[in-house]
């Protein structure tokens, strides 16, 4: 079984991702880490974000070993991952590993933002998790306090914004839900009745999926 979690930042699919694979006890993979991590070797190797040849090169080389690195969840690492994200070569060197993972039995849960569209089309169920601009600036904030780290309210808007019109308006698998992807807007939903939501919306499909198969 394969289930795909679309969304933008901070609208809550990393957390709903890791409680459904725990549920239906499949793999997860939290595919913006492998962003941050060609973005974060680019920076190491002293290249430059915008250089889309060191991009590619990095997400070539890139070991999946890495991803633990508390270096990932730093502020700023969401925007230079979204600068090497629009790099067709980068996302090409990315997407068979994302597909090798979930291949692995007995199946997975992806969260990023073209899981439903590109990576896996064929997922047995697709969610795209949105919320308002501010309820998810207000999420991240609330997050980054709680790690003690510094940034106004209004930094972290401002950057969810700009991360938005960046994933988005790319050329290369651009950020947008599949036709077929089930739309859990989590504005006014807490994380329990997100997650009910999501389990029902996966029941129904697989189910579904096994009556036409
Ligand atoms: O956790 P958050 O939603 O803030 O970000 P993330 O999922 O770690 O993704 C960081 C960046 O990587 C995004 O802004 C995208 O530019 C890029 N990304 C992508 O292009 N495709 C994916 N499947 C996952 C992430």
């Amino acid at each position: 079984m394969i289930i795909a979690i679309d969304g933008p930042a901070a609208s809550g699919k990393g957390t709903l991702a890791r409680r459904i694979a725990t549920h239906f006890g499949l793999h997860h993979l939290d595919t913006g880490l492998l962003y941050r991590a060609v973005a974060r070797d680019v920076q190491r190797s002293g290249g430059d974000l915008e250089d889309a040849a060191a991009a590619a090169a990095a997400a070539r080389a890139i070991d999946a070993a890495t991803l633990d690195d508390p270096a990932l969840r730093l502020p700023g690492a969401g925007e230079a991952a979204s600068i090497v994200a629009r790099v067709p070569e980068v996302r090409e060197a990315l997407r068979e590993m994302q597909r090798e993972f979930a291949r692995r039995p007995p199946g997975a849960v992806l969260d990023g933002r073209d899981i439903g569209t590109i990576v896996c089309p064929d997922a047995d169920a697709k969610i795209y998790v949105t919320a308002t601009p501010e309820v998810r600036a207000q999420r991240r904030y609330l997050e980054l306090q709680g790690r003690c780290e510094r940034a106004s309210y209004a930094q972290v808007l401002a950057e969810i914004r700009r991360r938005d019109d960046r994933d988005a308006g790319r050329a290369a698998s651009p950020m947008w839900p599949a036709a077929d992807a089930f739309l859990l807007d989590t504005s006014n939903l807490d994380i329990e009745t997100a997650f009910n939501t999501a389990v029902g919306v996966i029941l129904r499909k697989v189910g579904q999926r096994g009556r036409t198969r």
